[in-house]
């Protein structure tokens, strides 16, 4: 079984939908990469829905390192893109190309991922001279809050032509394909069209060549907020709410161990 690279990513491009969606676990990923999805991000996503940071500018090389090893050893056939913290490329090219290189030398991931438009074309560049393949992000960055103001919807008004601009900018910086993150999806139909890398989308619209979900929002493992663009495909929440409480409730009226789950004396 062939592991999918980023050219064949590039290939794919008006052949059919591309499927991303994260995980940061050697056991989540080995079930994703069970169900033919074509990438699976290692997404800084991790730093709120598995480390429990109210966005993503706490996470770091260190913890990206430390789970992006374990989703590349459980995954055999994606792509598996590392998604790149806050302030591992911003501040330099030659900072920016050896940590990615640091995802592919010591993570084995295939790919990383960066945020930013016409500030980061250097180190696009840099970084696909070096060999490493980039997937770029454009839209809501959620590196950037601090600028947006929160996490707000982009690429209304002015900034429309900007991103479109920056689009194509990437794309001939060398990026294999593009995450447009919650922008309207005229804008988004209107940019997948216009350049020749696939792009996918998250609240983007269907028009976009692949969309990518974070897979506890996919799952239903976060009762507290839901944002517009998720769909829930399951309600893992309550599942394991009802699980762990049978457990528990088992445990503690003593059905649990019963004898089919104890060791026999010889
Ligand atoms: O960190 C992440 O999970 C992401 C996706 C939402 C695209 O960047």
């Amino acid at each position: 079984m062939n592991q999918i690279t980023a050219p064949d990513i590039i290939m794919s491009k008006n052949k059919k939908k591309l499927v991303m969606v994260t995980a940061y676990d050697y056991s989540m990923a080995r079930l994703v990469d069970r169900c033919e999805v074509d990438m699976v991000l290692v997404g800084d996503s991790l730093g709120m829905v598995s480390l429990g940071h109210e966005d993503t500018l706490s996470v770091g090389m260190k913890e990206m390192l430390h789970h992006a090893m374990a989703v590349s050893r459980g995954v055999k056939k994606a792509l598996v893109v590392a998604d790149m913290p806050f302030m591992s490329y911003q501040a330099g090219v030659s900072r920016a190309v050896l940590n990615a290189g640091r995802f592919l030398k010591e993570a084995r991931a295939g790919a990383v991922k960066i945020e930013g438009g016409t500030s980061v074309i250097p180190q696009v560049k840099a970084m696909v001279e070096a060999g490493i393949p980039v997937t770029g992000h454009l839209g809501l960055m959620p590196q950037s809050i601090a600028m947006f103001g929160g996490f707000k919807v982009q690429g209304r008004g002015a900034s429309r032509g900007i991103i479109l601009s920056q689009a194509r900018q990437l794309e001939e910086a060398g990026c294999f394909c593009l995450v447009l993150e919650a922008i309207p999806p005229s804008l988004a139909e209107e940019i997948t069209k216009s350049i020749s890398i696939p792009t996918i989308g998250i609240g983007a619209g269907p028009c976009c060549d692949g969309q990518v979900l974070v897979i506890n929002d996919l799952l239903g493992m976060n009762d507290d907020f839901t944002p517009r663009f998720v769909k829930k495909y399951s309600d893992l929440s309550r599942m394991i709410r009802q699980a762990v409480s049978a457990y528990a409730s088992e445990v503690r009226s003593g059905v649990f161990p019963g004898s089919e789950h104890c060791y026999k004396d010889d």
